[in-house]
């Protein structure tokens, strides 16, 4: 069926039902696709119960019911419908709104999904709020006021980052968006913290690209703002969002020309971005990225209906708590990803491998192996895993990679998916990242297998995608 279809499908599932649950993931993609469809559904005078988890895993199937409700699953589900089959879930009562790697049951049960994998270039780079995003829009046009919500969700789950900017499907929901005018769409700096962060802090924060004598050289990055007049003295705190559109294009075309002075090629140091101007100025809510940490922050440790309350317009009592969420959850990652770097990790052929222990929760060590990885060497998969609390009997394994890798055949979630089975464990995601359960005890062996997997797939290069 094509994508018209589902999505007609889709809303006329929903528009049939008396109640729905509804089961997410706990990051940004999960939380805003949530907080959109939550949205849509409410208003058509269904009620909504949400439920939240960290991965649709056996120990968490508890918290999903077999009762009467569609259960409306986003952001996760398509990867693990052999739970939904044990379970005995009925197809007519299961909708799954998702973007990650279908995996089908083994008794056969098919159940129905709208899915970004499905329908051609188009969509695959649209993540689970952009196709929530797509059967709201179609259930009532009232919810374009829900663009904003799917381009946090897409730019959190770095639909951006391949291709600068967002394309496709999730490009024509922010240019939604912008139509409703809560979105500006803009190009500018591809930095992290734009709306937040004084300008010297966020471009010596910059590791993709790598400014050479700026990255990780804060005092440098103030020096050249100095000399370029954007900043008044060194201990100047402007941010990107203050600058004219005169001086953004000077500082770019100044560090544009640093880099080829460097002989590095300027690409990438320019992105699309998009900022919300009806939030508040000088806040994470102000662009999508930083947006999407507040909810990732609040989602990985445990809080994900604080992060619902954000996405519903909450700027009191819950956005504060979120405020705080962002700050311990910036704080923790940054000393994981020292951690990683300090401990080093071990290249045990075609991966590096480390073991963070019980030092993090299993919910943020991808997070903080995909930062670390552009300070390691960027050729090879890094795999971290970890105990996972509350389940002693289990390992988390979370693998990151770059697209340039992706090119020379390496699948990750092809890999994490056979050697997790393997094992007795299960895994999913994405070909750039991923991750899996697996029991305690067979990390050797797991590990081992995911080099020799990953180094086949090198082996057998290039994929016809
Ligand atoms: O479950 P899920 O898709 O939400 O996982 C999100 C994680 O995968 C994030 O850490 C995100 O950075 C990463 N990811 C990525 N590139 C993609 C899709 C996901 O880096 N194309
Ligand atoms: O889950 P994923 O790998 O996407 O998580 C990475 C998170 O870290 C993102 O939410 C991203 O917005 C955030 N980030 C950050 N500082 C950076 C780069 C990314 O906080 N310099
Ligand atoms: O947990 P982490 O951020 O490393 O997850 C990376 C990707 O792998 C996410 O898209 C997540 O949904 C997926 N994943 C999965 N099955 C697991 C663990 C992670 O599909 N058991």
């Amino acid at each position: 069926m094509g994508f018209v279809e589902d999505v007609s499908r889709a809303a006329e599932m929903i528009r049939e039902a008396n109640a729905a649950t509804l089961i997410s993931h706990i990051d940004a993609d999960g939380i805003t696709s949530e907080a959109i469809i939550s949205q849509a559904v409410s208003r058509l005078g269904i009620p909504v119960n949400p439920v939240f988890v960290r991965q649709l895993e056996p120990m968490t199937m508890k918290y999903i019911p077999n009762d009467d409700t569609l259960k409306i699953f986003t952001d996760l589900g398509g990867g693990q419908q052999n739970l939904l089959e044990e379970a005995g879930i009925p197809t007519d009562k299961v909708l799954i709104l998702d973007h990650h790697i279908s995996q089908p049951a083994p008794g056969g049960t098919e159940y129905f999904q709208v899915n970004s994998q499905f329908y051609g270039e188009e969509y695959t780079k649209c993540s689970a709020a952009g196709i929530t995003y797509l059967v709201a829009r179609k259930l009532d046009s009232v919810n374009k006021d829900l663009a904003k919500l799917s381009v946090v969700g897409n730019v959190g789950d770095m639909m951006a980052r391949e291709n600068r900017g967002l394309i496709g499907v999730a490009r024509w929901i922010a240019e939604d968006g912008a139509d409703f005018g809560q979105i500006k769409i803009t190009r500018g700096l591809n930095c992290y913290g734009l709306s937040t962060r004084p300008l010297h802090v966020c471009l010596s924060n910059s590791d993709d690209p790598i400014i050479p004598g700026i990255s990780g050289k804060p005092a440098e990055a103030a020096a050249l703002l100095c000399r370029t007049g954007i900043y008044e003295s060194p201990s100047d705190q402007r941010l990107w969002e203050e600058l004219s559109p005169e001086e953004e294009k000077m500082l770019t075309s100044v560090l544009a020309e640093q880099m080829i002075a460097n002989g590095e090629a300027p690409n990438g140091l320019v992105a699309e971005l998009y900022f919300f101007p009806d939030e508040m100025e000088k806040t994470p809510l102000r662009n999508a990225s930083e947006y999407a940490t507040m909810l990732n922050a609040c989602g990985r440790w445990t809080k994900p209906k604080i992060g619902e309350a954000v996405c519903f317009g909450d700027r009191g009592q819950k956005y504060r708590e979120a405020e705080h969420m962002l700050r311990h959850h910036r704080s923790i990652i940054r000393e994981l990803c020292e951690y990683i770097i300090e401990t080093g990790v071990e290249d045990i052929g075609s991966i590096q491998v480390i073991h963070t222990g019980e030092k993090y929760p299993d919910t943020i060590v991808g997070i903080g192996a995909g930062m670390a990885l552009s300070k390691l060497d960027t050729d090879k998969p890094i795999l971290v895993m970890c105990s996972v609390t509350d389940e002693p009997d289990l390992i988390k394994v979370s693998m990151r990679t770059y697209e340039k890798i992706l090119r020379r055949g390496v699948d990750l979630q092809e890999a994490l998916v056979t050697a997790a089975a393997e094992v007795g464990g299960a895994g999913g995601g994405h070909n750039i990242a991923a991750g899996a359960y697996i029991p305690k005890g067979c990390e050797n062996d797991f590990t081992r297998r995911v080099n020799e997997l990953v180094e086949g797939q090198l082996t057998a290069g290039p994929k016809d995608r």
